[in-house]
């Protein structure tokens, strides 16, 4: 979702903006732009469509020590030159960018901005002029900055600066993620400090309702009271290799490729000395002495949360329920007793998910965030926290996340059983060794899985997948991997459920996408298939070794079958990014999406 750079030093900005800017692409957004000042004035080039496009138009020739860039990702008006930020107020003196959605822009336009003539259509116009008016009516500008704030409902990330004093980006946050970064002759902001690693690897974090006065030299936060905040920074344990490509053509097949190392990372990062799985704190005691389990997650998270399920209810035997974070936040269902939630989420900022956390947080209720991102919102605002140490997803479309989610969860739900007596009668860090080995050998596998995506993907409208058990929650994800990246219509479904009603949909050479990696119910979505492939569906059958049949299209290698997903999801994805790449499409930015969403 959208992102915003900001520098200010010694250096030209344009070429660090631009490159923060790019690092931000993987967020999903549809124009850009930056602006810059120097003793000419304030230079604003924005354009609709990708930063290769921005390039085209920036000046080459103005130079300037100060700026801040943005992508964005339409909420308020169309994708377009004119809605692209950075926004100016009328008189040009201010200039801003701003993520997250200003609620009551509406009412601030009727209060405060009846003579003003908005530009654009865009919620964040409205901020910028607001503080040009609080200026005009006497206000220093971090009086009228500070002023504005306070009248602000919804999120947002701002960063803004004022033509008359070259020496300030003022910045601002409440929902949305922002970071400053700090450097010997310089200050950075940054949605995330993968934008800015290009300069320092040294941020601090932003709380709710802070503003900063970033120049240089100093870096000063304050609250919305106008108190100074102190605040430690960190170091952010990222290698710049870590969010390049390589050799790779795409990040989504890079961090395919990425998964069984990993699982294998997993296994190693959770054990104790003495190789038994430990996760730190008390985070498994609140596990085993929860009554319930609320997995509250969206996307690919919440399919991962499904699996999740599974691990926690029959390993651990704690009743768990799954929810889809937009929903539970208005549809919250009875609590139990002593309910523990568990917030599953890559990026740690997804604002669906955030709002049930607050919600679950102000009844007092214990929660568990498992994210990618440590010191991300979702992070702070939980009880505990367990990484899953996956390094950056770039890919709009989550794979390798989605594997450690449910890794880690695994690894959670079988520590939580040990503790209430129900000792595991297998191994897990030596299975899941096993479903890594599985994995590579999958990833190793890609001409065979493009032949399918080939065969199977090049010119259809639609898909199914079907499975049961394990295999229907691997089939969603499935699914939503090969709609979301190659836009073809694909629907996960248990195997029997398809007969009351959806089979209808069914007609000559549409592909079935069947998973039978599960004994106890091999035979029946075996049936599924045939009652499928009798409508005239092109059947593609993928089985685990062992459960296998002469005609199955591919058949994974033996792995634990409480495991299976793990393994099963792999071809799954790359079938979904041979499909993507056959259809012409954008792997990595698939139209409309977003990576990190972080509006409701
Ligand atoms: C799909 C995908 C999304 C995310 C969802 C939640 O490939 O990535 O469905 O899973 O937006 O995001 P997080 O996990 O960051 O909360």
């Amino acid at each position: 979702m959208c992102g915003i750079v900001g520098y200010i030093g010694q250096r030209d900005t344009k070429e660090i903006l631009l490159k923060g800017l790019e690092k931000l692409e993987y967020r999903g957004y549809d124009s850009a732009g930056i602006a810059i000042m120097n003793d000419e004035g304030v230079h604003v080039f924005k354009e609709k469509g990708r930063i290769a496009d921005l390039r085209e138009v920036v000046d080459g020739k103005v130079a300037s020590t100060i700026g801040i860039g943005h992508t964005r990702w339409a909420t308020h008006g169309e994708p377009s030159h004119l809605n692209a930020h950075p926004h100016q107020s009328a008189s040009g003196r201010f200039t801003l960018v701003h993520n997250g959605v200003i609620e009551n822009y509406v009412q601030l336009t009727r209060d405060y901005l009846q003579d003003v003539t908005l530009k654009s259509d865009t919620d964040t116009e409205v901020v910028v002029q607001v503080i040009e008016q609080f200026v005009e009516s006497g206000l220093e500008v971090e009086e009228a900055f500070r002023k504005t704030l306070g009248l602000l409902k919804g999120s947002y990330a701002i960063a803004l600066f004022d033509a008359e004093n070259k020496e300030t980006i003022y910045v601002a946050k409440n929902k949305s993620p922002l970071l400053v970064g700090l450097g010997d002759t310089f200050n950075v902001v940054a949605s995330d400090a993968m934008a800015m690693l290009q300069v320092t690897n040294e941020y601090v974090e932003l709380m709710d309702k802070e503003m900063v006065i970033v120049t240089d030299k100093k870096v000063v936060i304050k609250n919305l009271s106008g108190d100074v905040m102190t605040r430690a920074s960190y170091i952010a344990e990222l290698d710049a290799g870590d969010i390049e490509k390589g050799t790779y053509p795409h990040y989504m097949l890079k961090e395919i490729d990425e998964q069984p190392l990993v699982i294998r990372k997993i296994v190693q990062t959770y054990q104790d000395e003495n190789g038994k799985l430990d996760v730190p704190g008390d985070v498994a005691d609140a596990v085993a002495e929860a009554d319930r389990i609320y997995i509250v997650a969206c996307g690919t998270s919440y399919h991962a949360g499904l699996v999740g399920k599974q691990f926690l209810e029959t390993w651990a035997g704690v009743p768990t329920e799954v929810y889809v974070s937009s929903e539970f936040s208005y549809n919250m269902p009875l609590l139990s007793e002593k309910p523990l939630f568990i917030f599953l989420s890559q990026s740690g900022e997804t604002a669906d998910s955030r709002s049930v956390l607050v919600q679950t947080n102000k009844l007092g209720h214990k929660a568990l965030t498992i994210t990618n991102v440590p010191g991300s919102t979702l992070s702070r605002e939980a009880d505990y926290t367990l990484l899953l140490h996956a390094g950056p997803e770039i890919a709009v479309a989550s794979t390798k996340a989605y594997t450690a989610q449910i890794a880690v969860l695994g690894i959670l739900a079988a520590i939580a059983a040990g503790k209430r007596d129900k000792e595991l009668s297998f191994d897990l860090a030596h299975e899941l060794g096993i479903v890594a080995n599985a994995m590579e050998a999958l990833c190793d596998q890609k001409d065979e899985m493009e032949m399918i995506a080939r065969d199977y993907l090049t010119v259809t409208r639609n898909a199914f997948f079907i499975g049961r058990g394990l295999d229907y929650y691997v089939c969603l994800e499935g699914a939503l991997k090969l709609k979301e990246i190659s836009y073809i219509q694909a629907e996960g479904f248990a195997g029997g459920e398809l007969k009351h009603g959806t089979i209808a949909l069914i007609e000559d050479g549409t592909p079935v996408f069947a998973l039978a990696t599960q004994e106890h119910v091999n035979l029946s979505i075996r049936g599924n298939v045939k009652e499928v492939a009798a409508r005239g569906a092109n059947p593609c059958i993928i089985s685990l070794k062992g459960l296998e049949e002469a005609d199955d299209q591919f058949v994974l290698p033996a792995a634990h079958p409480a495991l299976s997903a793990l393994a099963s999801v792999v071809p799954l994805q790359l079938i979904a990014y041979y499909a993507s790449l056959h259809r012409g499409c954008d792997v990595d930015k698939p139209r409309n999406l977003a990576k990190s969403v972080t509006v409701e």
